[in-house]
């Protein structure tokens, strides 16, 4: 059962990244899902860290090193809106942290234009059993704009091809972040036929 929306990306992390596997981290922040992430996927997976701002790589680089982990990852000061040209490999997943970087600026924040480039971009890079997770932060400044830009792009994938499973906590006050999880249909399709 999911508690908020920690606990369901926790889930997708427990339940299906495995050792080896390929994985980003869109929005590197404070390093606590590029860490979770390298704990899963171990010493013969990899994982590529995006962040627009110096201060969060170095949070991230910091957190990963005291946690005894030194390899098997790229940091990339670049915005995630330009992942293909730092990613030439498939990938089980791309993880998004909508916001900004807490305890920083936060007039530095996601924004809709370069977060749906980037789900767009992902959504190639995945392989065919691969996900995308995206917690929304919303409300401040330019929250309700980011969400509602791509929750219409994200209802607007063509249904044939994607799965888009949205989890929100419609009881809760003060707007609590939402989940959104794409998958590939066809895989899940040709799954559930046994045919996998
Ligand atoms: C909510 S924080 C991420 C939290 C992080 N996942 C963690 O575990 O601590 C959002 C981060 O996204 C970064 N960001 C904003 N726009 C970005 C962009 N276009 N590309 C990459 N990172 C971006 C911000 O600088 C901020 O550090």
């Amino acid at each position: 059962m999911f508690k908020n929306s920690h606990s369901v990306v926790k889930y997708y992390f427990d339940e299906f990244i495995c050792e080896g596997d390929r994985v980003a981290d869109a929005t590197a922040g404070g390093g606590s899902d590029t860490l979770s992430l390298k704990l899963r996927v171990g010493q013969s997976g990899f994982v590529y860290s995006f962040d627009i701002q110096n201060e969060a790589l170095i949070k991230t680089e910091k957190k990963l090193n005291e946690n005894g982990i030194t390899d098997g990852y790229k940091l990339i000061f670049d915005s995630h809106s330009n992942m293909d040209k730092h990613i030439s490999e498939k990938l089980k997943a791309v993880v998004f942290n909508l916001g900004y970087l807490p305890g920083g600026d936060h007039s530095i924040h996601t924004k809709p234009d370069t977060t749906i480039t980037a789900v767009e971009k992902s959504l190639d890079l995945i392989s065919e059993d691969g996900f995308v997770i995206i917690t929304i932060y919303h409300g401040g400044d330019s929250g309700f704009e980011e969400r509602d830009r791509l929750l219409e792009y994200l209802q607007n994938l063509d249904n044939k091809k994607y799965n888009v499973l949205l989890y929100n906590f419609i009881n809760k006050p003060n707007c609590p972040p939402m989940v959104a999880v794409i998958t590939n249909e066809e895989f899940l399709r040709r799954k559930q036929l046994g045919k996998i």
